[in-house]
């Protein structure tokens, strides 16, 4: 398995490329399966993720197609994507495959708005709290699916195709927002769907499907009202800019010092976790090519942060935010409402020499002068990149076990922070 090695301590400078979003490029190649047409994507990142579900849609049937290198492309800029879900032969997604990935649950809807039937296994992904689909499941019932589990299988089927209703999630779900919408635009009749969850990513699903000829209106807000279309077409789209990807980059300057350019990314898209890190004394800049992020000598000033639903401050970056607090001055409070087990980086950085006290969903950290290198497991994805930016900044060496997790959800990680100056490497083992 392979190893990252860091000797931490320099400061990063540069330029860093964001990536597309993986949490708007896979539900937007899950859409795929909703039309028979070519759905072509733009800015499609080059991660594990990504291959893990090009091989389920491939299994439906669905042709998968990467065009090739471009005038000014490289290895690590996004590839285009051209899904052509014309042929569908298989309704069912087996264990093997989706037990890798939670996302590619997210395949029930549309085979079941097309095709009125779907088999899907029941998920796995990180473990990160039980994470169960019962909302994503009310969902599909409230548009008039019959669902059954059977023998790890969640069994779908509709008579006469979807019905409009309503949906009202009593927590807010990205990926029952996801699910949602990908069922009610090919049902008949409208839908509305209150408490929506608001993320970038389900506008981005949003604005994809309405190329493709659905109906819709409010994604970005709590209520989304969707009239169902009897067929979508083919349609071009562009991956936003990952947010989560920007943030960690952000806090990873925040903690090693230095002056580093986001390129290609957006402020409106983490504004909730820039005002944390301009908070810590780091400078946080919009600029026309993306976002500066500069620290110099000064300290890191303790900041305390709940994560909540977008906008609120994204789980998905609260353990890159904590390896950052390690070696604030004072105390900083971590609320963690999102996930009930998403302190597992807790431990991990603890070997770095963090001082980190946890009190149910609440996580105390006492700042630190330094923190020094030791080899340190990663055991999912945010986890594993909160530990590479508390390498960065460690004395001495780290050394990163099972990295299998980062190769998930970032793209050209070492590639990236190596030109700015960061001392990483990969151990292929
Ligand atoms: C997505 C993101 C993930 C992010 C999360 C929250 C992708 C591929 N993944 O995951 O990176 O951390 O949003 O921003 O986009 N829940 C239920 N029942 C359900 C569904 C969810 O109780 O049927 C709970 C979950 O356990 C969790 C909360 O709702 O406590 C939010 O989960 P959800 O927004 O659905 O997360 P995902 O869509 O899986």
């Amino acid at each position: 398995m392979d190893r990252i090695h860091i000797t931490g301590g320099t400061p990063l400078n540069g330029v860093i490329p964001i990536s597309g979003a993986k949490n708007a490029a896979l539900p937007l190649m899950i859409a795929s399966l909703l039309t028979g047409e070519t759905l072509e994507l733009v800015n499609v990142p080059r991660l594990a993720d990504i291959a893990s579900l090009s091989r389920i849609l491939g299994n439906h049937g669905v042709d998968h197609m990467v065009v090739g290198k471009r005038p000014g492309q490289t290895t690590e800029t996004g590839q285009t994507v051209r899904l052509t879900a014309s042929n569908v032969i298989d309704t069912t997604a087996p264990y093997d495959l989706v037990s890798t990935m939670r996302a590619s649950f997210w395949v029930v809807a549309p085979l079941l708005a097309r095709f009125g039937e779907a088999k899907v296994s029941l998920p796995g992904g990180c473990a990160i709290g039980t994470r169960p689909v019962d909302l994503l499941i009310m969902a599909l019932e409230k548009l008039g699916a019959q669902i059954e589990i059977d023998g790890g299988y969640v069994v779908a089927k509709t008579k006469n195709g979807l019905r409009g209703g309503e949906i009202s999630f009593p927590k807010v779900t990205v990926g029952g927002t996801h699910v949602a919408l990908m069922g009610a635009a090919l049902a008949y009749g409208t839908t509305v769907i209150e408490n929506a969850a608001r993320e970038p990513e389900v506008v981005d699903l949003a604005e994809c499907l309405i190329k493709m000829g659905a109906r819709i209106e409010g994604a970005g807000t709590p209520r989304i009202v969707v009239e169902g279309v009897s067929r979508l077409h083919g349609a071009r789209h562009e991956v936003l800019p990952d947010r989560i990807e920007t943030g960690t980059y952000a806090m990873a300057v925040a903690m090693t010092g230095g002056d580093v350019t986001l390129e290609d990314t957006r402020a409106d898209l983490l504004h909730s976790a820039l005002d944390v890190l301009a908070t810590t004394g780091t400078e946080v800049t919009s600029t026309d090519k993306g976002i500066r992020i500069r620290r110099n000598g000064a300290g890191i000033a303790a900041v305390d942060v709940t994560t909540d639903p977008f906008p609120g401050f994204p789980t998905d970056l609260q353990a890159q935010f904590m390896a950052l607090m390690t070696l604030a001055k004072g105390r900083s409070h971590i609320r963690e409402t999102i996930f009930e087990n998403r302190f597992m980086h807790v431990q991990e950085l603890a070997r770095l020499g963090a001082k980190i006290r946890l009190e149910g969903d609440l996580a105390v950290v006492e700042g630190v002068e330094r923190l020094k290198g030791a080899p340190v497991m990663a055991t999912d994805l945010r986890a594993s990149v909160s530990l590479v930016i508390a390498g960065l900044a460690a004395e001495g060496e780290t050394q990163i076990n099972r990295v299998y997790h980062l190769d998930r959800g970032f793209e050209a990680l070492e590639a990236k922070l190596g030109r700015c100056g960061a001392e990483i490497r990969r151990v292929r083992t």
